[in-house]
């Protein structure tokens, strides 16, 4: 198939990407580098041993977006495209729905327009909200408890009217726990602008010397060690998950929602002590207050994606760390290194 993957210069995008070229697919990257560089497309390409076009546009330009689709015939489109700061959310809540509602809805229509149908969207385990039971399960009720959760709740509400509208749409809705790890090769991975948000790349920072130690937020949940616990997720793995799904929804119309997760929690202390396995040796960490709007504890319950794609995790906590490692090292300064 012919794949258009939007924000595929970005983290999760570049590696899907990967993914897709080795599974035979041809690729069109759509980005409008916010948060990314056209280097990781770069080295994509020379990973895979395959060509993929690229366009500089931004999803907010209909038009832009359109002759796109007007260039190239497209099977199915892979949606990265968005911004995905939390806090930042929170202070910019305009730019967020704008962005990722709005570039979706154009992107919607883009498609409808030239009667491309199928699309894998990438939604979070943050539209779980903080009221359901652990492990999330795909038939719970959602509401996200922040302005960018409540984007990708948003946005599966639009497609779901859409596949219930009209038959012709082929929808996956993928909730991705926490992705991490970059590419064994080292060569494409996570390369956060600024200070990073997440834990692991944070930790990365931290053992290549640009940050001077982990703030842990909060050691005082009710939790084994007192540290919160998350579901983490390869990110080679999760890239994988998108081909299944994109194999699965291609021959299936309708809208599908499915889990990408271990279904095991993580502390971040646990997270932190392999981290420096990987590194060979410790790292400094200071236990401070806990960081608004954490919850204690939350994974998948994953056994959805397995029984209807065949999928499931194969790579380990440690695995997540060598690979995260091996990028950082490598590339002190990420894609600017
Ligand atoms: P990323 O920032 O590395 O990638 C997103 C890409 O989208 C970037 O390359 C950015 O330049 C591009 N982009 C943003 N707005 C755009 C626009 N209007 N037009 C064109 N391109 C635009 O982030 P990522 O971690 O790879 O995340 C990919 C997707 O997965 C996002 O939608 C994110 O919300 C979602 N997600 C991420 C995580 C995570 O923890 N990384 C977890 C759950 C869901
Ligand atoms: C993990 C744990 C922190 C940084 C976020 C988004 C979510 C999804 C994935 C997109 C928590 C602790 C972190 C640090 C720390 N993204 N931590 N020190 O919050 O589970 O999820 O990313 O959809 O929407 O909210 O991930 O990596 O930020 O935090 O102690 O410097 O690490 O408190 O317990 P989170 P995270």
């Amino acid at each position: 198939m012919r794949i258009l993957v939007t924000g595929g210069t970005g983290y999760i995008g570049s590696h899907t990407v990967l993914s897709l070229l080795e599974a035979g697919h041809e690729v069109l990257v759509v980005d409008n580098l916010v948060n990314s560089s056209e280097e990781s497309l770069r080295r994509v390409v020379e990973l895979a041993g395959k060509a993929a076009a690229f366009h500089h546009v931004d999803l907010v330009d209909a038009g832009a977006l359109e002759s796109v689709f007007d260039q190239h015939s497209i099977d199915a489109v892979i949606h990265f495209a968005g911004l995905k700061a939390v806090g930042e959310s929170v202070e910019e809540p305009l730019n967020y729905y704008y962005n990722n509602v709005g570039g979706t809805l154009n992107l919607l229509r883009a498609m409808d327009k030239y009667g491309v149908r199928s699309i894998v969207f990438s939604s979070s385990a943050t539209v779980y909200g903080e009221h359901n039971p652990i492990p999330y399960v795909e038939k719970m009720e959602i509401g996200a408890n922040n302005p960018y959760g409540r984007t990708k709740e948003q946005i599966e509400d639009v497609l779901t009217d859409l596949g219930a509208a009209d038959e012709r749409w082929h929808i996956a809705l993928l909730r991705y726990f926490n992705p991490v790890g970059a590419h064994p090769s080292g060569r494409i991975g996570e390369d956060p602008q600024g200070i990073p948000n997440n834990l692991v790349p944070y930790i990365a920072q931290v053992a290549v010397g640009r940050r001077e130690k982990l703030m842990v937020f909060g050691g005082d949940y009710d939790t084994p060690d007192g540290t919160c616990l998350r579901d983490y997720i390869h990110v080679v793995d999760l890239a994988e998950g998108h081909v299944a799904a994109l194999d699965y929804v291609a021959v299936r119309p309708g809208v599908h929602r499915w889990n990408l997760g271990s279904g095991k929690g993580t502390s971040v202390l646990e997270m932190l002590h392999a981290f420096e396995q990987a590194v060979g040796h410790a790292l400094p960490y200071e236990i401070t207050g806990r960081r608004a709007g954490d919850l204690p504890a939350f994974w998948a319950d994953a056994s959805s994606a397995l029984a209807d794609l065949s999928w499931s995790t194969t790579k380990t906590v440690d695995q997540m760390c060598e690979d995260h490692w091996r990028w950082q090292k490598n590339n002190p300064l990420g894609y600017s290194s």
